[in-house]
């Protein structure tokens, strides 16, 4: 029979908590499927009290819901793909973006355990990418079904930050760029799951194809504040053992960078996707 979870919405468009789950490897079949139902229908879903993972338990989670990958530059620290966000060795996530697009087939998923919050500060942020798309008027919409946008992981890091240190700067090149990717996506893909179109934007777009630079930057703009307007948003106010899982095909997310020197440290499992289509196919 089908598992019924007990689902709260947490935001108006997107955003979920789910209560009375013990996520892990051992999850029957049916609770695994309402999970997936549920993060495609609120593209965001919490869970508290799931202090009891570790990161072996938190792979072994993940390859219930599909097949994890590494990151594709930095590298793993512990167990076989996780990635570690650090407060203290410069991990903070402060800019808009979906993970990893800058590669073809860019995660379908992620899946975030907090291993150690601040007292105060430090919620994550996510944004509805197929609603953005949805309110854009007619001729913003057919303006963003014709454009491609160039995503890199070399980006201008210090351009999409407040103030940024001359190491973090460093280590976004010689560890987030050490290998230099690059890819062409349709602004507006088409999800495989569920039909919506969401906007393919984030910090690692470049420029738009055909689009000088300043005109990109322009464009970029005008499509990216309608992703990130509040309203479009959730918030999470994170505590230890909380996880998060995103569908990564229909979500930005910001990490508020306002905690500090407090401690934050935040463990990423992302899963595999598959090459964005756009809605010409
Ligand atoms: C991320 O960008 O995946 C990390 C978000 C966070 O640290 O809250």
């Amino acid at each position: 029979a089908p598992a019924k979870l007990d689902i709260r919405r947490v935001g108006g468009r997107l955003g979920a908590e789910i209560a009375g789950v013990r996520l892990g490897p051992d999850l029957d079949d049916a609770t695994v499927q309402a999970i997936y139902d549920a993060l495609h229908a609120h593209k965001v879903i919490f869970f508290r009290d799931q202090g009891h993972l570790d990161d072996d338990s938190q792979e072994a989670f993940a390859e219930r819901l599909g097949s994890p990958v590494a990151h594709p530059t930095v590298p793993v620290k512990n167990g076989k793909y996780l990635l570690e966000l650090d407060s203290r060795l410069g991990g903070r996530a402060n800019s808009w973006h979906t993970d990893v697009t800058f590669v073809d087939a860019y995660p379908k998923a992620s899946i975030l355990r907090a291993v150690t919050s601040p007292e105060y500060g430090g919620d994550t942020v996510w944004a509805n990418t197929a609603e953005a798309y949805n309110r854009l008027p007619p001729e913003l919409k057919a303006l963003a079904d014709s454009l491609w946008a160039l995503h890199t992981n070399a980006y201008d890091y210090a351009a999409t930050r407040g103030t940024v240190s001359k190491e973090a700067i460093e280590r976004h090149r010689t560890v987030f760029a050490s290998t230099v990717y690059e890819t062409e996506h349709p602004v507006v893909r088409v999800h495989p799951a569920t039909g919506e179109r969401t906007l393919v934007l984030g910090h690692f777009v470049k420029s738009f194809v055909g689009y000088s630079s300043q005109d990109s930057r322009r464009l970029f703009d005008l499509l990216q504040d309608q992703v990130v307007k509040l309203e479009n948003t959730v918030r999470w106010r994170w505590r230890q053992g909380d996880v998060a899982i995103w569908d990564n095909r229909a979500t930005q997310h910001y990490a508020v960078d306002d905690y500090g020197d407090q401690v934050r440290v935040m463990r990423r499992v992302t899963l595999d996707g598959d090459t964005p289509v756009s809605i010409t196919g």
